[in-house]
């Protein structure tokens, strides 16, 4: 289907399986997928390695203000997937961990460590033909996208998801420390005062619960026709 160069916005709270719809939906339409939450993993496991971050979770912030603008920070393209740098160093295993994870919701709170992100995630989007996923891309980082999307899903549907995606990365997780990461994460996000989680007034919402994935990419697809008024209903799967 011949989708035009716009911004797809996706937010929606943690593990509602964002990233892996956008990245379905660029692969679908030949988008490049961003993903935000990375940048902020990104930064928090800096913040982690430097020592800025003690043991009771405070962070040292006028240390992390001082070097933020030299964080070498990127995202490089490898056969269709888009991968987190930090200089020459592939960090994308090491963001997903629950310890970067139980971090990393403070340091999004941070307004330098947002502008810091929101400068990159602009120059990254140079161009156009992009989705995009995170919490605040279709209210803050482009209040302007074509297409916002909203999703959501059951909080013990979102763990169960996040668990297995540990467990199949050789982690060994506790499904109890798993869903309370989960909900203190959404609270944070939700209730921080730079740029808080919230669904766009102008967002499609999302209840994926009980949706496969390939329902997701029909929804999808219905979404963007009935939005741009395409008729051409090919899907490659
Ligand atoms: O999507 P994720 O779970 O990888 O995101 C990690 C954290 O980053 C999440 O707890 C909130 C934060 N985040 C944010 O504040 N704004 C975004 N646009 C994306 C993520």
């Amino acid at each position: 289907m011949n989708v035009p160069d716009i911004i797809i916005a996706v937010d929606g709270f943690s593990s509602t399986g964002k990233s892996t719809f956008a990245k379905m939906v660029a692969k679908e339409f030949g988008f490049l997928y961003l993903d935000s939450g990375a940048m902020y993993r990104g930064v928090t496991l800096f913040a982690m390695e430097s020592g800025f971050i003690a043991a009771d979770g405070s962070i040292d912030e006028p240390a992390l203000k001082a070097v933020i603008g030299t964080l070498d920070l990127h995202f490089r393209r490898d056969s269709g997937a888009t991968l987190l740098f930090l200089g020459e160093r592939c960090i994308e295993d090491q963001i997903r961990t629950l310890e970067v994870s139980s971090h990393v919701s403070p340091i999004s709170a941070i307004p330098f460590v947002r502008n810091f992100v929101d400068g990159k995630l602009h120059a990254f989007s140079e161009g156009g033909r992009v989705i995009m996923d995170g919490r605040d891309i279709g209210t803050t980082v482009f209040p302007n996208a074509e297409l916002k999307i909203f999703m959501t899903a059951d909080e013990n549907v979102r763990a169960q998801r996040r668990f297995d995606e540990m467990v199949s990365k050789g982690q060994n997780p506790v499904f109890e420390e798993v869903l309370a990461n989960l909900k203190e994460r959404d609270y944070i996000d939700s209730h921080r005062e730079a740029s808080p989680l919230s669904q766009a007034a102008d967002a499609f919402v999302m209840d994926n619960t009980h949706m496969t994935m390939h329902e997701e990419l029909v929804w999808a697809l219905g979404v963007i026709q009935g939005k741009f008024g395409i008729l051409e209903a090919a899907l490659s799967c």
